[in-house]
């Protein structure tokens, strides 16, 4: 076998050489060249001009057939007028990432900083940190590009769609089931990926660093369920749901974050295709929202209307449709082939793709990608060794330390003492693999490291024992997993999902721990000297109840995918070098809620069916761990400490009140009017101690509770969070700025937001504060 191996070795680094002295020539794609006579004197290379200018000057010189070739992802060059091509697929949603494709790691480059899967990263609930990571794939992103590695600067990131159902297989992606966290989240990796300031508005002439996208626009958040998928579903959403739901996310992403994207996605929400909703792209994310930047349609979204959803009679049909409700590009190659007979065939004008052009260009443009040699201007000096750096991969460590979520710790069993334990046992299919650290959409991290690597750092006396023969766990090595388990100090079962059972185009089909994971825990747990500890990899949640009830299991820690600090961060908080503080952003429910259609897009529970509603914001059913749920090793105790109002009249006597079916009085937002609006605003300060032995980081939430208990108005909703840094023993105070009309809201039936009068409540923990509101 050795034999083998060393020739391997050999050719490898042969090939290496090759790659490397190839890759020395390589050099980022970009126009306007300055060394080349024939095109730096046209007008729209010109840096001076505004560039809608420049784009016109462009476009004008374009022929319809370089036009066409334009309108789709991977755009080619052309040539005679010094432009380069294209690719406008590229990933990057926790890394550069190696999906897409505009990225190459065959280069002087060969990996990326991979951070946790966004579902951990979320449980932070800390905006400055999502704005640093996104800061630092914004930086190595322009790295890449400017080591000739990346075809193009537009990355198709953050997924912002509310996690609805626990079964979403891309769930993980993102950043849970608040539409207020998402939204926050959304601008926070907007601001950073662009090359803003964490507060927004510091974009020099709208220049961007690397570009985003706020996907998948909107009410995709189901790939496969029965025979639904994602291709031809037709999504039932109410104005309702969709106002305070759906929506927020993508109106802050864009309003607030500047995102200079937008995709449509697959399916079809009330009869209508998103990619070729008018209403939706441009009268909403154009027209309301202001959108300035470029549409992409889903990858073959286009296409699909022909092919799957019978929404076009004819191709040419698609390509009118969604050119016509403001799409610019076409992640495939359907516009591509049919957008000249579309011409020919008048179903539409040669305006019509200049019109998406424009847009295109434009992004291109602010990307500095016609200004000449791009590693001369700005963002030209980001070099191969900002990828990788030790602040990058320190960074990935901090978020997998402070996103991850302490779920049970009887006894005070953890944190385990390093000096004590003398042998661990650590048992789980994917205890040894690094790969599934990463969850989807990942790159190549810098540094391979498995969670037994991370605890071999601790214990030195550590056996390892797969258990199951797959994440699936169709048969489990139970008798040999328990000899070793009993035989040692303390054991640690790695268990949960990965991409096999929870991914893109993969939704699950049931709730609990797969397979017979469930029973060798069990018996492990029995087996063993003393407690265990169950660390769970998954993106979605587990029904986990017996492991909360069984006395044997001492703790339970919630990992996500933690990206490739995730190894170290779970063996420093298992060992008490780091005292956990993420909370869980999104409920877990029981196996039981598995009953749900999943097609099913309510939000708000219906009691005369038995639907319970979804999210902590409506669901009425039991949970196995709520929304905002998290423990540490210390104790955080809260109090109001002040409130500068606890009454709101927010009447407006020009204005009729309204009532819906609950007799509740209640007023439109739009009525109240913006000065009353900012003066009924509410300063809330709350005091925050931490009463154990060990410093933490802890994240503050606070929520809203409404006194009606009607099915339309939210069980409660979160209107702030703030994590703060507090030593054993000390105090601080955190402060709210509470905004009425936007915190106290909900939307009506017809989708307008609306607020209603009564006796609302402040919480934070078990701390409640009343307020009134009158209408
Ligand atoms: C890297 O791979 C891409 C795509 O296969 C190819 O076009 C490029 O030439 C390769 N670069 C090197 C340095 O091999
Ligand atoms: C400029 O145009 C001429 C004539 O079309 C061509 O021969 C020459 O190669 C071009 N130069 C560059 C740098 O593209
Ligand atoms: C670029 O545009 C500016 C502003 O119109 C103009 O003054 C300048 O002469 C132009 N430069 C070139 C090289 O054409
Ligand atoms: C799915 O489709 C198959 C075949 O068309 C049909 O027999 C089955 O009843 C469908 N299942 C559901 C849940 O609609
Ligand atoms: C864990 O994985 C690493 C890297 O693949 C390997 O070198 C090591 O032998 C494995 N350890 C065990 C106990 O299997
Ligand atoms: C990490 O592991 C992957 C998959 O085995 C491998 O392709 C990659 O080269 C490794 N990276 C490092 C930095 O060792
Ligand atoms: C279990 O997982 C393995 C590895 O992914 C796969 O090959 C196998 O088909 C799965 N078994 C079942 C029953 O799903
Ligand atoms: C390692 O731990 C096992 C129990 O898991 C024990 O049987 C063995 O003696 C220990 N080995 C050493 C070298 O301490
Ligand atoms: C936290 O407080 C609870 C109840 O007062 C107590 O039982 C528990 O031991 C405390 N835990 C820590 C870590 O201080
Ligand atoms: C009241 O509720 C019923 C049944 O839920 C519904 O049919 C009716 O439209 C509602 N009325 C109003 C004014 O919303």
């Amino acid at each position: 076998m050795g034999h083998p191996i060393i020739t391997n070795k050999f050719i490898v680094t042969f090939i290496s050489v090759l790659l490397f002295l190839r890759t020395e020539s390589t050099e980022p794609p970009f126009s306007c060249d300055s060394s080349n006579s024939n095109t730096s004197s046209f007008p729209f290379c010109n840096n001076s001009l505004p560039i809608s200018q420049r784009v016109n000057d462009l476009v004008s010189r374009l022929t319809v057939d370089e036009k066409i070739l334009q309108l789709v992802n991977g755009a080619p060059e052309i040539p005679r007028l010094g432009i380069s091509a294209y690719e406008w697929w590229s990933e990057g949603l926790h890394g550069v990432s190696r999906h897409g494709k505009g990225t190459f790691f065959n280069g002087t480059i060969k990996a990326a900083t991979q951070f946790p899967q966004i579902i951990l990263t979320a449980s932070t609930f800390d905006e400055k940190l999502w704005y640093r990571i996104a800061q630092a794939i914004g930086k190595e992103a322009r790295a890449v590009y400017n080591a000739g590695q990346l075809k193009g600067m537009t990355l198709w990131a953050p997924n912002i769609n509310i996690f609805r159902d626990p079964r979403w297989g891309r769930g993980q992606e993102t950043p849970g089931e608040d539409p207020m966290v998402v939204g926050k989240y959304g601008v926070a990796y907007v601001r950073g990926l662009q090359g803003d300031s964490f507060e927004g508005g510091k974009l020099k002439d709208g220049h961007l660093q690397t570009s985003a996208c706020c996907k998948h626009f909107i009410a995709q958040d189901m790939d496969t369920w029965n025979n639904f998928s994602r291709y031809t579903f037709d999504a039932h959403v109410l104005k309702q749901d969709l106002a305070d739901s759906y929506e927020p996310p993508f109106k802050n992403c864009v309003e607030q974050g500047k995102a200079s994207s937008v995709m449509c996605a697959y399916n079809l929400v009330n009869g209508i295709p998103n990619c070729a909703n008018f209403d939706l792209l441009t009268t909403t994310a154009r027209g309301k929202w202001g959108l300035q930047g470029y549409i992409v349609s889903d990858c073959d979204a286009v296409a699909i209307m022909y092919t799957h959803q019978g929404y076009a009679k004819e191709p040419e049909d698609a390509v009118a449709a969604t050119l016509r409700a403001g799409m610019d590009v076409n992640c495939g190659s359907h516009l591509k082939k049919y957008t000249k007979s579309a011409l020919e065939k008048q179903k539409i004008q040669e305006s019509d793709i200049d019109r998406a052009l424009h847009n295109l260009f434009s992004v291109r443009m602010r990307l500095g990608l016609f200004n000449g040699d791009p590693r001369k201007l700005e963002y030209g000096d980001i070099s191969a060794a900002e990828v990788c750096s030790q602040e990058h991969r320190a960074l990935a460590l901090e978020a997998a330390r402070n996103g991850i979520v302490l779920l049970k710790n009887s006894d005070r069993l953890l944190p385990l003492s390093k000096m004590k334990t003398t042998s661990l046992a650590v048992i789980g299919p994917k205890a040894n693999d690094s790969e599934v650290l990463l969850g989807n959409y990942e790159g190549y991290p810098c540094k391979n490291v498995t969670l037994l690597q991370g605890l071999q750092g601790y214990v030195e006396n550590i056996t390892y024992h797969p258990g199951c023969d797959f994440t699936n766990c169709t048969s489990a090595a139970i008798d040999e997993a328990v000899d070793i388990a009993k035989k040692a100090d303390y054991v640690v079962l790695v268990m949960g999902l990965d991409q096999t059972l929870e991914r893109e185009k993969l939704d699950r089909t049931e709730l609990g721990l797969p397979g017979m994971q469930e029973r060798l825990v069990t018996a492990i747990a029995e087996a063993a000297s003393k407690p265990v500890i169950l660390v769970l990899m998954c993106g979605g949640p587990v029904d986990v109840t017996f492991a909360k009830d069984n006395q044997n299991i001492g703790g339970i820690l919630w990992v996500g995918y933690p990206g490739e600090g995730g190894a170290t961060a779970l063996a420093e908080i298992i060992f008490g070098k780091h005292n956990p503080g993420g909370k869980l952003p999104v409920t877990w429910y029981p196996k039981e809620f598995n009953k749900i259609p999943m097609n099913d897009m309510r939000m708000r529970p219906v009691s005369s069916y038995g639907y319970p509603g979804r999210t902590y914001r409506f669901y009425n059913g039991p949970k196995v761990f709520e929304f905002g749920y998290g423990l540490s090793y210390t104790n955080y105790s809260y109090s109001f400490a002040s409130v500068s109002k606890n009454q709101l009249h927010l009447k407006n006597p020009k204005v009729n009140k309204a009532t819906e079916n609950s007799s509740v009085l209640n007023i439109a937002v739009s009525d109240v009017g913006l000065e009353v609006c900012n003066n009924a605003m509410i300063t809330v300060k709350v005091e925050v101690k931490n009463g154990g032995e060990m410093a933490g980081k802890h994240p503050v939430l606070l929520f809203l509770r409404h006194s009606n208990t009607v099915d339309e108005v939210p069980r409660k909703t979160l209107i702030g969070f703030k994590s703060v840094n507090l030593e054993a023993g000390a105090n601080t105070h955190v402060t709210f700025d509470v905004k009425p009309c936007e915190h106290f809201t909900r939307a009506n039936r017809d989708g307008i937001l609306v607020i209603d009068e009564g006796k609302y409540f402040l919480l934070v923990g078990d701390e409640e504060y009343p307020v009134t509101v009158f209408v």
